[in-house]
């Protein structure tokens, strides 16, 4: 049943004042389904999904639908209470004994279990620590590392800007040659390197357009030719299936405060397949990182393990916010994760047809290419984000002509997915993103 809160959350009236000035356009598509069809059948599909009550376990703003939690994720009801106990009891009356009593030197490798369990890594492989950025330096120098006299590191010139930027960098340090292939031709790009090839790093999802990449098939073709392979898991860890260690992974990254819902600034985290931990030698050789701290000794030992990827003091605040917001998944598997992020980008794609939004996709539509995001092209992109975000709609605007739309499979619901379509078409209609000063762009985009 379409409640009456639902019904005015997708057909507001509430339309800017300028806006209404503006004629609507007629580039439009014939609509097949009425928006109360469409609400009704998300009504539907909300009431009837597994992961119906995970939306409760997030503090929402009322009456926003927020499609950004594939830059940050929201906010876990768990995380206020933990944090206000680390600050208050843990580090306000304990001080520093909470280091053991609260295990906080424990903490990266005991919440870096807890991120394995949503990538598919057996306990003992993944650390908590650090940005994505230094992570992936890390990861590639030691590739490098464990295959000594192979030039090449190769990756794709679409990748994020900083594994780019950290590619050339770590190349520099390590001695490699940075060569560019799309991931669609990596395997291809990797037969051809062949001995020469060290390391092929990858993102399982394009943060651009939120096509998925075929993981295994980039691993066994790195493996095929001796080299190692390590995945960018920022826009995938917690929103699908990731299988690290199903398909012979050897490093991976991602960051804690996107679908991980850790929140700003929230630590990221770094995997290393356990056949590679005994060799693992990496050049950030901190004293967290050391086999024996509290020896305080002149020369550095690695821990063994994963512990010897630490480096220095971790952000605890943020470390063990992030281990609160992770029990957000706490009886959710990755199997209905995954279905219910095709089941939303889904629905929104087909309530585009239904509206006649006929933006060109920039994601593709077949399910299995697709990452939990939708990615749409505009000539004025950034004005259309800022229109939608006038209206309560969040997401988020790329370069050069992208509107991005996450969908957190967690707490995005089938509404909200047909309430964004319904705005997105009105915004259009209205010409809402003509409007003077919505091409206005602050620091963060
Ligand atoms: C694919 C990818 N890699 C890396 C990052 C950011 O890395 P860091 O955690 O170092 O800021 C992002 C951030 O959006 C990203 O999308």
């Amino acid at each position: 049943m379409v409640t009456p809160l639902e019904r005015r959350h997708l057909l507001p009236q509430r339309m800017p004042r300028a806006s209404r000035a503006g004629p609507a356009r007629a580039t439009f598509g014939a609509m097949t389904t009425s928006p109360l069809d469409l609400l009704a059948r998300a009504v539907d599909l909300d009431a009837r999904s597994p992961l119906a009550g995970s939306r409760e376990r997030f503090t929402l703003p009322e009456g926003v639908v927020y499609l950004d939690g594939n830059s940050l994720g929201a906010l876990p009801r768990a995380v206020p209470a933990v944090v206000a106990d680390v600050v208050e009891r843990q580090w306000g009356q304990r001080l520093i004994r909470s280091w053991n009593e609260a295990d906080w030197w424990g903490a990266q490798t005991r919440v870096g279990d807890v991120v394995g369990r949503l990538v598919g890594a057996a306990p003992g492989q993944v650390v908590v620590t650090d940005s994505t950025s230094v992570n992936l330096f890390k990861a590639i120098v030691a590739a490098a590392r464990l295959r000594p006299g192979r030039t090449v590191l190769l990756t794709d010139p679409d990748s994020f800007p900083t594994d780019l930027y950290v590619a050339q960098s770590a190349a520099r340090v390590a001695g490699l040659e940075v060569r560019l292939a799309t991931p669609d031709a990596a395997p291809d790009a990797i037969r051809a390197l062949g001995p020469s090839l060290a390391l092929a790093a990858y993102s399982q999802v394009d943060f651009r357009t939120g096509e998925k990449w075929d993981l295994v098939a980039i691993t066994e073709a790195a493996h095929d030719v001796g080299a190692l392979a390590c995945w960018d898991l920022c826009h995938s860890a917690g929103a699908m299936v990731v299988d690290l260690d199903g398909a012979r992974a050897d490093f991976a990254v991602g960051c804690g405060y996107k679908y991980l819902n850790g929140g700003p600034g929230a630590p990221a985290y770094l995997y290393v397949a356990a056949r590679h931990l005994d060799a693992f030698d990496q050049p950030l050789t901190g004293w967290h990182g050391h086999a024996h701290p509290f020896q305080m000794g002149a020369t550095y030992e690695p821990a063994p393990g994963i512990d010897r990827a630490r480096v220095g003091t971790p952000p605890l605040l943020s470390l063990l916010a992030l281990e609160a917001a992770l029990t957000a998944y706490d009886g959710v598997t990755p199997e209905q994760v995954r279905a219910q992020s095709l089941s939303l980008t889904g629905t929104f794609l087909d309530a585009l047809d239904a509206l006649g939004v006929d933006l060109p996709l920039a994601t593709p539509r077949e399910p299995e290419r697709r990452g939990s995001q939708v990615s749409l092209r505009h000539p004025q992109a950034f004005a259309v984000v800022q229109a939608l975000i006038a209206r309560d709609v969040v997401g988020d605007f790329r370069e050069p002509n992208l509107v991005r739309l996450g969908f957190a499979p967690l707490y995005v619901t089938h509404v909200d997915a047909v309430t964004a379509a319904t705005h997105l078409r009105d915004v259009l209609a209205g010409r809402e993103h003509e409007r003077p000063g919505l091409a206005e762009r602050s620091a963060v985009t």
